[in-house]
């Protein structure tokens, strides 16, 4: 239990470490890697040179100080982060030393300003903050554990068969090595899958949607070669994921988690918006209420560049086709001239406001997206501007937590 004084301390120096929380988080990690270098094995190195996840760590501990007499106001927000790092495997030692490297940091960073008195406040501050994660975390093992078919940690997966999906997509279909039966998942979740690419000094760990219902013989995931730019290197998970892993090949799996998932009790109509490879969660929730012969009108929305990059389009289509309450609308940025001819090919350019009004014709419906940041952004203001309010929105970004309203 906090002192009085000491939440008065924490809630009066936020404003302070925010202005500092990037300098303050980069220092941390870099202090933290040299002492344990054995972390690089799980940390994402692209996330951490682009200072996504650096961002993401320090307002999520901001976030936390603010509340810190009333976490369970920011309950959703830490289940969230805890089911990444169950999926992860981070164990309660760890926040030992992120804690260490973490309030270290305040001190260098801030320098005399660093009083001696706010410093004991953060100790004991992250570690209620702490406490707070390590028990949602255990409890998630123990559920993952428990589950029939379930299991703690890492286990091998045989790819068993690949599908090119589009000109850069791929699908993965992994089989249990051990042969035995696996968890089942809610649509929506997804896998850690842990590589160690030849050469690489670290294993490396990253979260792919399932693409496919739940309560199959194996886990499907599909995966974007992420292409580089000027500015980022080729994706070494993805790349090598599609030059290395082929039939046969064995990966390691952590159980299903995530909760950007399908709210099948919520009696509304449903409609499914994604952006390019943020398609994967919405084909899995589209085959579970196909395959449940949910009656319920279901509004199936994809942007892309073009043809060649829209993975699903024949099986959406095909789903299209044979319900009557499914419908399916296309918009492409770039589209070919044989692009006009596809079915359910509705517009050149984004998913915008307008269109939105045209093709949504039930707007009491739950609206579940996902995609890259720009995408979310924009899509989430255009459903504002059609009247949609935030409650019927559920959202998963690719990669750490973005904002959705740019600041
Ligand atoms: C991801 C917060 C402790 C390892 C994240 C994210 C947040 C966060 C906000 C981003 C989630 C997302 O992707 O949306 C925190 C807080 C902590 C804490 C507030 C302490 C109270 C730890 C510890 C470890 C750890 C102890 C292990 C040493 C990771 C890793 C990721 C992650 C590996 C995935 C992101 C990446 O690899 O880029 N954490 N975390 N975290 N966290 Fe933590």
């Amino acid at each position: 239990m906090l002192s009085e004084n000491t939440i008065k301390v924490i809630k009066s120096t936020v404003p302070v470490l925010e202005v500092h929380g990037e300098a303050i988080t980069r220092h941390f990690y870099k202090t933290m890697f040299t002492a344990h270098p054995e972390l690089l094995n799980i940390f994402n190195h692209a996330n951490q040179k682009q200072g996504r996840q650096q961002a993401a760590l320090a307002n999520m501990v901001y976030t936390a100080a603010l509340h810190i007499d009333n976490l369970a106001s920011i309950l959703p927000a830490v289940r969230q982060v805890a089911h990444k790092h169950r999926s992860l495997g981070i164990v309660p030692e760890q926040y030992a030393i992120v804690g260490t490297y973490l309030l270290q940091a305040i001190k260098d960073v801030l320098g005399d300003a660093a009083t001696d008195e706010i410093i004991t406040a953060w100790g004991e501050a992250y570690q209620v903050i702490a406490d707070a994660f390590i028990g949602i975390e255990q409890d998630m093992y123990a559920t993952a554990e428990q589950q029939t078919g379930g299991w703690e940690g890492f286990r091998s997966f045989k790819v068993a068969k690949r599908v090119q999906e589009s000109d850069i997509i791929t699908s993965f279909y992994l089989y249990p090595e051990d042969g035995l039966p696996i968890s089942s998942h809610e649509p929506g979740q997804y896998i850690s899958i842990k590589i160690h690419p030849e050469g690489h000094p670290f294993t490396q760990i990253r979260q792919y949607s399932l693409s496919d219902a739940p309560d199959k013989p194996y886990y499907r995931i599909s995966v974007k070669r992420e292409q580089g730019s000027m500015d980022r290197p080729d994706g070494v998970i993805s790349t090598y994921l599609h030059e290395h892993i082929t039939e046969g090949s064995v990966v390691e799996l952590s159980a299903p988690a995530g909760d950007f998932t399908l709210h099948a009790e919520d009696p509304r109509p449903i409609v499914l918006l994604s952006g390019g490879v943020g398609i994967t969660p919405m084909i899995s929730m589209l085959n579970t209420l196909a395959q449940k012969s949910d009656k319920r009108p279901i509004t199936f929305i994809h942007a892309n560049v073009d043809s060649a990059n829209h993975a699903f389009r024949e099986h959406v289509n095909l789903l299209a086709d044979n319900n009557d309450n499914v419908r399916a609308y296309y918009c492409y940025t770039q589209p070919s001239s044989s692009d006009r001819d596809i079915s359910c090919y509705h517009k050149e350019g984004y998913m915008d406001a307008d269109w939105l009004r045209q093709i949504v014709d039930n707007l009491d419906a739950t609206f579940y997206m996902c995609g890259s940041v720009p995408f979310m952004q924009s899509v989430y203001a255009a459903l504002d501007e059609i009247g949609v309010s935030p409650d019927q929105i559920h959202y998963e970004f690719f990669g750490p937590k973005a904002q959705l309203i740019p600041s």
